[in-house]
């Protein structure tokens, strides 16, 4: 049976930001009792993925899932339009594919009431961004507050937003890499779950570099995916503390 799934959400910053905080942490706790109960009868945590592309990172959490035997259910991969590649290996693996074309909405609002609708019908209890390539509403954000999760490819604080390769390149970095975190209203700013560092060699080029961090990215996603199914990860602030402790660092 798998262990009774929580997240703690604590506040170190001030009464008034813990008490909102922790409105928001006892409206979640609610919302998600009735699932985790189920969950718990069934003993299994379901994810559901968004992806735009290939998928690669949401195809290494499939593997080693499989591999490792997680009491998972991959519940269901939604793309944003019908061409992304991931949608391929989903089908393959008998995983519901989904597409919900953002072209086909009016509005950033309109698209992502859509993708809730579908992600909530699916009975997700982990929502893993895997190259999903839109800006999210804050109203997005807040419904999935805390289980929400992003790959970035840099070590964050460190080139947010896109073009991180290039801008690593540029900057004459020596060391790389990619980091898992969950997902907050800022741009590529929430708690840091894990990260993974790789060197940047002398003649890379935004592609051979970006290809050595996507090997770390496979190694790090699953890991951090798991770290959460097993109810391991407490946020506190704007930290992620993992319990028991164990380096949230790799360097590759
Ligand atoms: C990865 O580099 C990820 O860090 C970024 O987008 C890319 C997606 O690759 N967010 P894939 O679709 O998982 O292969």
């Amino acid at each position: 049976m798998t262990p009774v799934h929580a997240i703690e959400i604590t506040d170190a910053e001030g009464t008034s930001r813990s008490c909102r905080k922790l409105g928001r942490a006892t409206e979640y706790v609610h919302k998600i009792a009735f699932r985790v109960a189920i969950n718990y009868i069934v003993g299994m945590l379901s994810i559901v993925t968004l992806i735009s592309g290939r998928g690669s990172n949401f195809e290494a959490i499939v593997k080693t899932a499989q591999k490792e035997q997680w009491p998972v259910k991959f519940a269901g991969v939604i793309a944003n339009h019908s061409a992304a590649k991931g949608l391929d290996f989903a089908r393959s693996q008998g995983i519901p594919a989904l597409v919900v074309e953002h072209k086909e909405h009016a509005s950033r609002e309109a698209f992502d009431a859509a993708l809730i609708e579908q992600i909530d019908a699916l009975g997700a209890d982990l929502v893993v961004l895997a190259g999903f390539m839109r800006i999210l509403t804050p109203g997005f954000i807040r419904h999935f507050e805390g289980r929400l999760v992003n790959i970035h490819p840099a070590l964050l604080p460190a080139f947010p937003g896109l073009h991180t390769h290039e801008r690593a390149l540029e900057a004459g970095v020596k060391e790389h890499g990619a980091t898992v975190h969950f997902v907050t209203e800022g741009i590529d700013e929430g708690p840091i779950i894990c990260q993974a560092s790789v060197p940047v060699l002398n003649g890379d080029d935004p592609a051979t570099l970006a290809a050595r961090v996507l090997t770390a990215e496979h190694q790090i996603y699953p890991r951090a995916v798991k770290w959460f199914l097993d109810g391991r990860l407490r946020i506190e602030g704007n930290q992620v503390k993992l319990q028991p402790p164990e380096s949230q660092f790799f360097k590759l």
